[in-house]
């Protein structure tokens, strides 16, 4: 069962109801046994995608290809590829032992052989003895571990879940998280997964494609996508993000420009780009700021380092972090979360304070 994944190419898929564009034609590969997520809001095509990798919503042109083979003329019980949903879709009427056996009935396998697969699996998910029971005796997180094992039963080389979560709580959620990521590790296959949760993504993916309004924005690891956004929408859709405009740029020395902000002025690494016509805006993440009392001395060497000066207009204590909103003069409040309390006392709203962070911190994007 833990056959390697499938190799799958999409090259210039698109897919048109009349006028709407559900997916703009699309490139892109997936290596075997890969755990990629396409990420984006509401209605930015990632079911979409997903249907016409399974067959369920044939692209209006373009090619599919697992391992070279074009799936055109194949109908979706034929494409050998397991699909998880978020509702679960199990067999009301059946055991869970039935569910899990369907697909091998489907295919006509032996009793014996249906009975090793389906207890192989059902130990894989980690519910060795729930076989008998009906689905509606399951928990929500059973049901999609039984899912989950009925999908990848039989051993397809292509595993498609569209947010196959969005229905637990978020502590189930953060379990099943690792329970994916360990299913998947056994099972071997590539597993093409959606999510509207980008934190869900980031843990779980080897690379991610953020989605919107029917195209790919941007592909990465989630670590490229994290510290090199390609705009605006794309740092804001994997974490946080704070904006400062470009007003202009006032000088470069050796990787580093100085720029002039409704802020003051900040420097960034230029990375060789252009900064002119206000064209960029600088991109500051909430977590790659400290933050300490207006009157603390500084050590930090000021050509690396950049300092604004502000009041702390809200203060938030959340299960392992700290979020500061800190108004600065001349732009929008900016948001600083610190993981470890590094000042002896918690600052509190009214506290005057400065903001530091390094100059290599400071992302400069396409401004939308
Ligand atoms: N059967 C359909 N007929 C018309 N428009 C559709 C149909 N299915 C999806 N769409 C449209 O295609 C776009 C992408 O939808 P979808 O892929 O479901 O988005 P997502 O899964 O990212 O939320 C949306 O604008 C949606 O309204
Ligand atoms: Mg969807």
């Amino acid at each position: 069962m833990t056959e390697q994944g499938a190799k799958l190419k999409l090259s210039g898929v698109e897919k048109r109801y009349g006028k709407v564009e559900a997916l703009r034609p699309t490139d892109l590969e997936l290596e075997r046994g890969e755990f990629f997520s396409l990420i984006g809001p509401s209605g930015s095509g990632k079911t979409t995608l997903l249907g016409a990798v399974a067959g369920f919503t044939p692209p209006t042109r373009g090619r599919i290809e697992v391992d070279g083979v074009d799936m055109a003329a194949l109908p979706p019980y034929k494409r050998e590829i397991g699909m998880v949903f978020q509702n679960y879709a199990l067999f009301p009427h059946l055991t869970v032992f039935e569910n899990i056996a369907f697909p091998l009935r489907l295919r006509k396998l032996p009793e014996s052989e249906i009975r090793n697969r389906v207890t192989q699996m059902l130990e894989t998910v980690r519910l060795p003895d729930v076989g008998g029971r009906m689905p509606t005796q399951l928990s929500g997180g059973q049901q999609q571990r039984i899912a989950l094992a009925r999908a990848a039963v039989y051993g397809p080389r292509i595993l498609l879940m569209d947010e196959p979560l969005g229905a637990l709580d978020k502590n189930l959620r953060e379990e099943m998280q690792f329970e994916i990521k360990e299913f998947h590790a056994k099972v071997g296959a590539t597993v093409l997964y959606v999510t509207h949760d980008q934190d869900e993504a980031a843990a779980m993916s080897d690379r991610i494609a953020i989605m919107r309004q029917g195209g790919i924005v941007q592909l990465g690891t989630p670590r490229e996508l994290y510290e090199h956004p390609r705009n605006e929408f794309a740092a804001c859709f994997l974490g946080n993000a704070n904006m400062l405009d470009v007003v202009r740029e006032i000088g470069r020395s050796g990787d580093y420009v100085e720029i002039e902000t409704p802020a003051g002025p900040v420097r960034a690494l230029h990375e060789g780009k252009d900064t002119g016509n206000g064209k960029q805006v600088l991109c500051l993440r909430p977590e790659s700021i400290s933050i300490e009392q207006e009157s603390a001395a500084t050590g930090a060497d000021s050509t690396q380092y950049n300092r604004l000066s502000g009041r702390i207009v809200d203060a938030t204590f959340t299960a392992g972090s700290f979020r500061y909103v800190v108004d600065v003069e001349g732009t929008t409040p900016i948001a600083v979360r610190l993981t470890s309390i590094r000042q002896s006392e918690m600052l509190k709203p009214g506290d005057r304070v400065a903001l530091l962070w390094a100059a290599d911190a400071t992302l400069m994007i396409p401004k939308e």
